[in-house]
């Protein structure tokens, strides 16, 4: 079978051909139909993870997929083949992934069951991104019609986080390239600010002056959100996805938060389902490619300008 994978850790990933996995005890086997790409994904390949989990190699990458379970090993209780499954395909081990045209999972990973409402790519688009913008925005303790700002708000994360902010009665301001501000206002941000166009300092100076009380931050380093926390009132919440908070600078200015950390859970998932199947939450496709592609997909990913998911169809 065909699957997207490197050989060593930070190695270009390639499509090699492995055999087919054959479930143990306790794990399914899916025929994916469909694998969302994350950050992650690099982040993975680059080694992320090496010092927590045991790795396989050739590193099969891909944490997200969508599918129907061809088989279960013994003692398999929560599925059965021909079940239509969404998930993470990490567990206890890094590199049985879902860039593949199957993969083994165990029974108590991060696997929920979707509707045939669903289709099986916007199911795969849900688990990483989407799990992670319902955490951050439980994390936004704030009052109804506080203002928020999503820095990196056009990519997977972001177009879940606003949508469900919205939800919570917050009000969105969104980072967006001109391209992206009308997909960003579609999905319910009240405000859109190209960050090519004018600085975060001198856009909120000029439209919230009383500053903000949230920010969520996708991309920045240290000091650059270390400068972003001008911007939040105190009492506010600020969080960072890419580990670029510091408590005493949060501290010193009375905001709370830090850093953001993903602790997937099933039920999660089965919100997001639920959502997505019931009409309320959207998922926005940005491209869709074949596994050939996920190569120079990964490689765009790390570049920028994500719009939405990118979605892998086998
Ligand atoms: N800590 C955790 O548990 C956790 C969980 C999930 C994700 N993450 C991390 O969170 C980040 C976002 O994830 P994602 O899936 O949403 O990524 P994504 O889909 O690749 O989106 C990132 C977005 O940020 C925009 N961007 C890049 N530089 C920017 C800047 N300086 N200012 C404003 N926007 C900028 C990009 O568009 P333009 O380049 O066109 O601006 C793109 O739309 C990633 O680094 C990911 O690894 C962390």
């Amino acid at each position: 079978m065909q699957s997207v994978a490197v050989g060593a850790f930070g190695a270009a990933p390639a499509l090699i051909k492995i055999a087919k996995p054959v479930p143990q005890a306790g794990q399914v086997l899916v025929r994916l139909q469909a694998s969302g790409l994350n950050p992650f994904d690099w982040r993975l390949g680059d080694g992320i993870l090496k010092d927590k989990l045991p790795h396989s190699f050739p590193l099969v990458l891909g944490v997200d997929g969508a599918g129907v379970i061809e088989a279960t090993g013994p003692g398999v209780r929560r599925f059965k083949a021909g079940d239509q499954v969404v998930g993470q395909f990490l567990f206890g081990r890094v590199g049985e992934g879902s860039f593949a045209d199957y993969a083994v999972i165990d029974e108590n990973a991060v696997l929920s069951h979707y509707p045939n409402t669903l289709t099986a790519t916007s199911a795969a688009a849900l688990p990483t991104a989407g799990i992670t913008a319902l955490q951050l925005c439980q994390r936004l303790d704030l009052p109804v019609g506080s203002t928020v700002l999503i820095v990196g708000a056009t990519g997977g994360v972001g177009s879940f986080l606003t949508q469900l902010a919205v939800m919570k009665g917050l009000r969105v301001i969104a980072t967006a390239t001109h391209d992206a501000a009308a997909q960003m206002r579609a999905l319910g941000a009240g405000a859109t600010l190209d960050y090519h166009e004018t600085t975060l300092e001198r856009w909120v100076n000029e439209h919230v002056p009383e500053r903000i009380d949230g920010l969520v931050d996708l991309v920045s380093d240290a000091t650059v959100f270390t400068a972003h926390l001008a911007l939040v009132r105190r009492g506010g919440v600020a969080l960072s996805t890419v580990w670029s908070a510091q408590a005493d600078e949060l501290d010193k200015r009375g905001i709370t938060g830090g850093n953001f950390e993903i602790k997937a859970t099933t039920q999660d998932l089965d919100v997001l389902v639920t959502a997505v199947a019931a009409g309320k939450l959207a998922v926005r496709i940005d491209r869709q490619i074949s596994l050939a592609d996920v190569p120079a997909a990964l490689a765009a990913n790390r570049a920028g300008g994500a719009r939405g998911k990118t979605v892998v169809v086998m």
